[in-house]
């Protein structure tokens, strides 16, 4: 049976699930609750879209996204892990993907049910094939949960099921649809060091909040678990709290290198900002033998 099939067979009782094949072998959950919508693909276990009823959507997907096996999606929520960024190691092995590998593997769904008070949970977990064992030799599991209501909340949990602890880097890179970026601020940072990494990775403090001049990408260490992305054109604020979460990178590309990028479309560089709820550069985690570390984000709109 094909993968579509087999997945409407499994879950045939859950009516608030539909499967869709939106590209060749890339299927995607579609999940309809009495408050929000959601698309997730099962490659990278990707949320691709949230929309609370009634409102424009909260994270942002690009119109023109790629939806290929082994291509990242741009937009949505991509997990990267086990490492954020370049791999520490790159320069001798290079083929090891920026961001990790989880975002282009294939995830298994493994339970979708209905709460009692009508949110919708999803649990998944990666398949590993053997470019993913050969780049990750820790013996690990992972699982994600996906919670769909007036919130979207995300969870990752590692586990190290080995004898030997290792580092793990993570983050999950939430796009945000904004009206306007460069009108949009994010307020929660002041105060905290970060790395600028379009300015020589110089180590900086945030004074007040942040807005936008230009290409950003930001690495804030240290934070608290609490910022919003205010956004004056579509009114309303975006609220990401986090648990398990000791670093947060702020990113939006900017016209040129979003146009390098090739996949954000005419009018994207200014619609998104990524708000990413992370372990990064200083904060990767050291996850001991048989520990279990979740990082957890929560995202909900208000009008302003
Ligand atoms: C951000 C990084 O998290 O992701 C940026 O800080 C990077 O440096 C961006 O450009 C997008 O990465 P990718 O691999 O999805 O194009």
């Amino acid at each position: 049976m094909n993968q579509l099939a087999e997945l409407r067979r499994r879950f045939a009782g859950a009516d608030f699930l539909s499967f869709a094949e939106l590209a060749p072998d890339f299927v995607a959950v579609q999940v309809r609750t009495d408050f929000s919508a959601a698309t997730i693909a099962l490659q990278g276990a990707h949320v691709m879209t949230w929309q609370p009823n009634g409102q424009e959507p909260v994270v942002w997907l690009s119109s023109a996204a790629k939806f290929a096996p082994g291509k990242s999606i741009r937009g949505g929520v991509p997990l990267c892990w086990p490492w954020f960024g370049p791999h520490a190691t790159a320069a001798t092995e290079s083929a090891y993907p920026g961001h990790g590998f989880a975002r282009t593997i294939p995830w298994e769904l493994l339970d979708a049910r209905m709460l009692p008070d009508g949110r919708v949970r999803l649990e998944f977990a990666p398949v590993m094939n053997d470019a993913a064992r050969a780049q990750w030799p820790h013996p690990s599991t992972v699982k994600y949960g996906v919670t769909v209501g007036q919130e979207l909340d995300v969870a990752l949990a590692t586990s190290n099921t080995g004898n030997i602890a290792f580092e793990l880097g993570q983050a999950l890179h939430t796009y945000f649809q904004v009206g306007d970026v460069r009108q949009a601020t994010v307020a929660g940072l002041a105060g905290c060091e970060y790395i600028d990494k379009v300015d020589g990775a110089k180590r900086k403090r945030q004074d007040g909040a942040v807005n936008f001049t230009g290409e950003t990408d930001r690495v804030y260490l240290g934070t608290a678990g609490c910022c919003e992305i205010v956004d004056p054109v579509l009114k309303r604020r975006i609220l990401v709290t986090s648990t398990g979460s000791r670093s947060t990178v702020v990113w939006t590309p900017w016209a040129e290198k979003a146009d390098k990028m090739g996949d954000f479309g005419a009018d994207g560089p200014w619609k998104m900002v990524c708000v990413e709820t992370a372990n990064a550069a200083d904060d990767v985690i050291s996850l001991a033998p048989g520990a279990t570390h979740v990082m957890s984000a929560q995202y909900r709109a208000i009008p302003a």
